[in-house]
């Protein structure tokens, strides 16, 4: 129903805008005013402003206006100079829920304005039943596709066999899941935890605690380097590795005990080293900090510092690993053995939590019962649900098609030869594009493409990522080249 309804909306749309580019106007849809576009909205009365802005608009308008169209939540009107303009003007339903999310949830978050209902594989839909190809997939977290068969009914099983015991007690579910992500990490051991950045603590806990038991660093005194431009989550600890100052402000007093370099400098690495050093804490690739991908051998230089002055190697594989760089970890590309890894994200297969901090046994065996741990940490649905997810992406291919879908992609965002764009970067599925910030924020191009039906967001102002499942297949890479390209055609003029 949902599906035929969309159907008919974009198809609607679609003869539109050929109809009015066969009459030769210039057509572009044209984002005149940006509703909701404030926190400051949501206390004012919805209906005021809504009518407030079509005054104002069809004021300034009205005599231009030779058509008008409601579709999909939004108001298109046709001027007689060959412009669209499109006001965001949602149904109830959609509207209530951004309220009701604004009023009552902290906004720590600037989502686009898009309510999604229900997603299948590469595609979600909105209250209005509106299609859109998901090229964020919750930031690499929905990376085997919304609602894997596989993994729902795993999910169901399990949920209704036993979801949580807490480890007071042994499960018959967490032995084989860890078993089988230290076999295909290369690791010996591994410490389940819900969130990435638990995980992430609980990295920087194990390097502190072998550097003050192992290395022998005087008591406090432990220092790990971390990068600039790094993400490494919210907590207190993260925050306190980061050079971001919007992540930082007013949040402090920080966790000492960092020290950051420039990111990709190997020279920064051997120079920032010191006998108090535990770890270099890294991601192969940087995904917040706007895709960057540092030069082939950066890798394998770090592992070769860090081994030669006895300082642990942890990758930050949160998003970068599990296939989304083409290699079941990005470390793989250069095959630089890690002292420790970080997962998180696609091991919950889209459905569930599920982090993992896995090491070398000697590193992972200084933790003594009540060192460390979570409730929800290693509990049998989440073993249940990152085994199945591991064994899903192994087993449907979806590693080796992350590699020649994101080469796919990136051929075809070049070929584009937009004005726009002025770098491609990425690995795998992990892709991002710099937008010509002088022209146009990477926020506008977000939502001019979810007005085309597709989703995704920007990191920083300038980076437009494109991380969608990695079971996409190369029609709906063509057709989103299609899209992105029309779309930045339209914003170029
Ligand atoms: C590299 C990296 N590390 C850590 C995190 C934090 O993970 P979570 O949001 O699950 O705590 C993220 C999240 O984006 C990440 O990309």
């Amino acid at each position: 129903m949902a599906q035929d309804r969309h159907h008919r909306s974009t198809d609607l749309l679609r003869r539109l805008q050929q109809g009015l580019q066969l009459t030769g106007w210039p057509v572009y849809v044209k984002r005149l005013l940006n509703w909701p576009a404030t926190t400051h909205d949501a206390h004012l009365s919805r209906l005021a402003i809504a009518a407030a802005k079509l005054i104002l608009l069809t004021g300034s308008f009205s005599r231009d206006i030779s058509h008008w169209v409601f579709l999909t939540g939004r108001l298109y009107l046709v001027l007689r100079q060959g412009y669209i303009i499109t006001i965001p003007v949602f149904g109830n339903r959609m509207h209530k829920q951004i309220e009701l999310e604004r009023r009552f949830g902290a906004c720590n978050y600037h989502p686009l304005p898009v309510v999604l209902t229900h997603g299948d594989g590469c595609y979600v839909w909105d209250t209005d039943g509106k299609q859109y190809l998901d090229m964020m997939s919750a930031y690499s977290a929905v990376s085997h596709g919304h609602c894997h068969p596989r993994l729902l009914q795993t999910l169901e099983e399990q949920a209704g066999r036993l979801s949580v015991v807490s480890r007071a007690f042994y499960s018959d579910r967490l032995g084989a899941f860890l078993q089988r992500a230290c076999e295909l990490s290369r690791m010996d051991k591994a410490l389940p935890t819900n969130t990435g950045v638990e995980a992430v603590e609980t990295a920087l806990k194990a390097a502190r605690k072998w550097a003050y038991e192992v290395k022998g660093v005087a008591t406090d005194a432990a220092e790990i380097i971390v990068c600039r431009g790094n993400f490494h989550g919210r907590t207190l600890a993260a925050i306190s590795m980061s050079s971001e100052p919007e992540y930082r402000k007013n949040f402090g007093p920080f966790t000492p005990g960092f020290r950051v370099i420039d990111y990709a400098d190997t020279a920064a690495l051997e120079a920032a080293i010191n006998s108090n050093t535990a770890a270099f804490l890294v991601e192969p690739v940087q995904g917040e900090g706007g895709i960057n991908v540092p030069p082939r051998g950066y890798l394998t230089s770090c592992a070769d510092i860090c081994r030669r002055n006895n300082v642990l190697l942890i990758c930050d594989e949160i998003q970068t690993g599990l296939g989304r760089t083409g290699r079941f970890l990005a470390s793989d590309h250069e095959d630089v053995q890690p002292d420790g890894v970080i997962l998180g994200k696609a091991l919950g297969g889209g459905v569930y939590p599920v982090s993992l901090f896995l090491a070398r046994r000697d590193i992972l065996d200084l933790f003594q019962p009540g060192d460390h741990g979570s409730t929800f940490g290693g509990n049998p649905l989440a073993a249940a649900v990152g085994l199945e997810a591991l064994n899903v992406l192994l087993e449907e291919g979806l590693i080796e098609n992350s590699a020649l879908m994101g080469e796919h992609l990136r051929a075809g965002l070049h070929a584009l030869d937009s004005p726009l764009i002025t770098d491609v970067r990425g690995q795998g599925l992990l892709v991002g594009f710099e937008i010509d910030a002088t022209r146009v924020t990477a926020r506008t191009v977000c939502e001019h493409l979810m007005d085309s039906g597709i989703l995704t967001k920007e990191t920083h102002e300038t980076v437009v990522r494109l991380t969608p499942p990695l079971i996409i297949d190369r029609e709906m890479i063509d057709s989103a080249l299609v899209t992105i390209g029309d779309t930045l055609a339209t914003l170029t003029k």
